[in-house]
């Protein structure tokens, strides 16, 4: 038996934030040893909300120099692009035609982004989810390390499953956990700290791998810490900055400054500055590997073909196996010609074509 599989991906819809890397890539770049990892851009999933075409080519590009400056590791895993490997869109019809559609319309993120874009309602919409399931159990993956926010996801992906192999009368994909993490499962916006950390709410709400020094410095001394009247609990912005400083920051410098939080001598400026700094001086490795890639557009390249021929590899596998499952034709290597004359009703290629599915 080969390692257990994981699976996760990131839309392409501009540079990666705290948010992003605290909820995921943090737990893909420590899965790397145990497991077999396939991490995506999501394009066709980047395709859902309003778009433009011209900017898509070198979102996919910055999200793969952020993957790899980040410390995803193509060597160890497979990097991929969504739209490369045809299999993803061809299972999601396949798992869409089991999938009823009241399941997907009280999917959380459908009804936010049907109310963010109410002209942008749209069939891809509301069965983001299907394809998302497809993405996972293409690659029968075990594990799919995410942000909390990604839980309704990741619950549909089972009740798919499950529905799929009671109709087809088989086992073929594992059901898939979603490994979120303990502490930084949902990284809170700046200006608007109530809600998560977001593309969705602008620049200056996020923090992004990628942010230069002072805009890091800016956005940290603008962020909003107590709206209301302070009253007994820590308010939601100040917990934010508390959280990121423990994340960021030295072990020190995080006990003295909540001991004055608690003291009731904090001041909020000098937290700020305090993160502003942790948070620099982190970033710093990041940055500089960065850079680096972006001057190596052959690395680049080599990562993504490979990434994506051993990704086709594994998903044309499986996708065998569904076809088989569902009566469809075949049409991997060597099988193809067989598949044609079983449904053909031809005995010659010693394969009888796979019996009806009872549907309930
Ligand atoms: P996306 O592109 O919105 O976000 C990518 C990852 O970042 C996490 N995340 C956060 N974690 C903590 N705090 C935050 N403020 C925060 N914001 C974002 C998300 O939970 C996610 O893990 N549907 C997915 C993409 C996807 C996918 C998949 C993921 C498509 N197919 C298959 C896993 C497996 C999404 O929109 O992620």
């Amino acid at each position: 038996m080969g390692r257990k599989r994981v699976f996760s991906g990131i839309r392409p819809t501009g540079p990666i934030h705290l948010g992003n890397y605290l909820g995921a890539i943090k737990s893909w770049i420590q899965l790397q040893d145990r497991y077999e990892c396939i991490y995506a851009i999501v394009d066709y999933h980047g395709m859902t909300t309003p778009y433009h075409p011209a900017e898509m080519r070198a979102n996919v590009r910055e999200l793969l120099i952020d993957y790899l400056a980040a410390g995803v590791d193509p060597e160890r895993s497979i990097l991929m692009v969504q739209s490369a490997v045809p299999e993803h869109t061809e299972l999601a019809w396949i798992l869409g035609t089991v999938t009823p559609i009241a399941w997907l319309e009280r999917v959380p993120t459908f009804k936010e982004k049907a109310e963010q874009h109410p002209d942008y309602v749209h069939l891809g919409l509301l069965s983001y989810g299907v394809l998302m399931a497809a993405d996972i159990v293409l690659y029968k993956a075990e594990v799919v390390p995410v942000g909390e926010d990604q839980l309704p996801h990741l619950e549909l992906t089972r009740e798919i499953v499950r529905r799929f192999h009671h109709l087809f009368g088989v086992r073929i994909f594992p059901e898939p956990q979603a490994l979120v993490p303990q502490d930084t499962a949902r990284i809170m916006s700046l200006t608007d700290p109530e809600k998560k950390m977001s593309k969705t709410l602008g620049p200056r709400s996020l923090i992004a791998l990628s942010d230069p020094p002072e805009a890091i410095r800016e956005k940290i001394m603008k962020a909003v810490t107590d709206t209301g009247p302070s009253g007994e609990r820590m308010s939601p912005g100040v917990a934010n900055l508390f959280q990121l400083l423990k994340i960021f920051g030295t072990e020190e410098e995080y006990r003295s400054l909540r001991a004055e939080y608690d003291a009731g001598t904090l001041r909020y400026v000098n937290l700020k500055r305090t993160l502003a700094d942790a948070i620099i001086r982190s970033l710093e490795p990041f940055r500089r590997r960065r850079a680096e890639l972006e001057n190596d557009p052959a690395y680049l390249e080599r990562v993504l073909r490979d990434g994506i021929r051993r990704a086709r590899a594994i998903a044309r596998e499986t996708m065998a196996e569904v076809k088989e499952a569902c009566g469809l034709l075949r049409d991997e290597p060597g099988l193809g010609e067989a598949g044609v004359a079983a449904a053909a009703g031809s005995k010659a290629a010693g394969e009888q074509a796979p019996e009806a599915v009872e549907r309930r």
